[in-house]
């Protein structure tokens, strides 16, 4: 096997500690793998007015995968407050670095499995095996938003024939637009992501989330499309849900889901209630995925009231980890680390915080990579 090229991106708060969690069940794997450390999060915003550098996109330009911690994200106002007194007032504006790097390399997939591990005190109810796809560059995450809003597009808006209302008679700086934008492109592409999952593990069915019934352009475009795409695999049910049914229908039954596709914000939403029911966000792993890179993740923020206490679950970290592996082609690896958290979780006797135990996150790494 070839020596894989992996950017190691620890971020703010939390990030380094489960990160370096991480690390140690890879280094006993015997990944042959070159680390590279990549500058990114809060400390690069305030000092350099940028929390995703440049040298750090070269540096993913080079990589087979990265491996990314959390970093911590303020609104507008809050960041520039706390940029370095030089820079303020040069309007530099915070963009979060996870949501620029997955539309700056295109990782179009978010996948998000979600395992209820035998054992694990925070299952919802045993044996739920979700498997969650996010459209992850475009939607209500587009960017396109107007805090006050432009007058040219005020003046459009006013004159739209339909009853739209209260805002029409209100001056721009009384309301604000942010744009849900979805192309059939990343609707077929996340779609197919979906289905060719199915496919390669027999999963039988796969469910679109959306509220076609209502935002009816954008989300009646994803059904459509999804339809098509269903088309080409015939063994595979196609099922579809709004959004708010999805929440209710999945705490009720999860057992009637499998494979579920949806775009960026449902995709968001659904894919957290679904962590949740296996053990929350010391569980939720996470795959930004395009061609030609990938950068694994657990779901969850830089928890910056943990920040420096090692006290975190890095199993979501660790799953992230072999997700990572799968996508290198180490697949046998992927699976020797995934039966080990099993094993680990099972036994139950290394358990963090969340867990109701108080084990620290390296204690947790060191048991599973004593199970490798
Ligand atoms: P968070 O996910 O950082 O933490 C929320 C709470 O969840 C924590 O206080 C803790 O109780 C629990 N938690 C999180 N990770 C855990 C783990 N591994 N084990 C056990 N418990 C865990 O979300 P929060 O507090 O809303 O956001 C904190 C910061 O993180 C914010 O600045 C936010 O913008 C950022 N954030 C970054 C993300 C990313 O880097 N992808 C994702 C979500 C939030
Ligand atoms: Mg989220």
């Amino acid at each position: 096997m070839k020596r894989h090229k992996i950017a190691w991106l620890p971020g703010d708060g939390i990030g380094g500690e489960v990160l370096e969690a991480a690390r140690i069940v890879l280094d006993k794997l015997n990944l042959n793998a070159e680390y590279i450390d990549g500058d990114i999060g809060w400390e690069f915003w305030r000092k350099e007015g940028d929390p995703f550098p440049q040298r750090t996109i070269d540096l993913l330009k080079g990589v087979d995968a990265a491996m990314f911690g959390a970093i911590t994200s303020k609104p507008v106002k809050a960041a520039e407050s706390e940029l370095s007194p030089e820079l303020k007032g040069k309007g530099l504006i915070y963009r979060s670095p996870i949501v620029r790097m997955r539309q700056l390399f295109d990782l179009y997939i978010c996948f998000r499995p979600c395992k209820a591990y035998e054992g694990n005190p925070l299952n919802y109810k045993e044996n739920i095996d979700l498997a969650v796809f996010r459209e992850n560059t475009e939607d209500l995450y587009a960017g396109v938003e107007f805090n006050t809003v432009p007058d040219e597009l005020a003046k459009t808006l006013s004159k739209l024939s339909k009853p739209f209302a209260p805002f029409q008679s209100l001056s721009p700086d009384q309301y604000a637009i942010s744009v849900k934008i979805n192309t059939r492109k990343s609707s077929e592409r996340i779609v197919r992501a979906a289905f060719e999952f199915a496919k390669k593990f027999r999963r039988k069915k796969v469910t679109v989330v959306h509220k076609a019934n209502v935002v009816r352009a954008t989300d009646g475009m994803f059904l459509e499309v999804a339809r098509e795409v269903a088309k080409e695999y015939p063994d595979i049910q196609l099922d579809d849900a709004n959004i708010d049914a999805m929440c209710m229908w999945l705490l009720k039954n999860p057992y009637n889901y499998d494979v579920l596709v949806a775009p960026n914000l449902y995709g968001d939403i659904i894919s957290d209630l679904c962590a949740q029911m296996v053990g929350g966000l010391g569980f939720g792993c996470s795959g930004n995925i395009g061609d030609k890179l990938a950068v694994f993740e657990p779901t969850h923020g830089s928890a910056p009231k943990y920040a420096g206490q090692y006290k975190v679950n890095p199993i979501a970290t660790i799953l992230a980890a072999k997700m990572m592996l799968e996508w290198l082609g180490e697949t046998e690896k992927a699976e020797v680390l995934e039966k080990a958290v099993k094993e680990v979780v099972k036994e139950g006797k290394v358990r963090t915080y969340d867990m109701g135990g108080q084990s620290k996150t390296l204690d947790m790494a060191h048991a599973v990579a004593a199970k490798l």
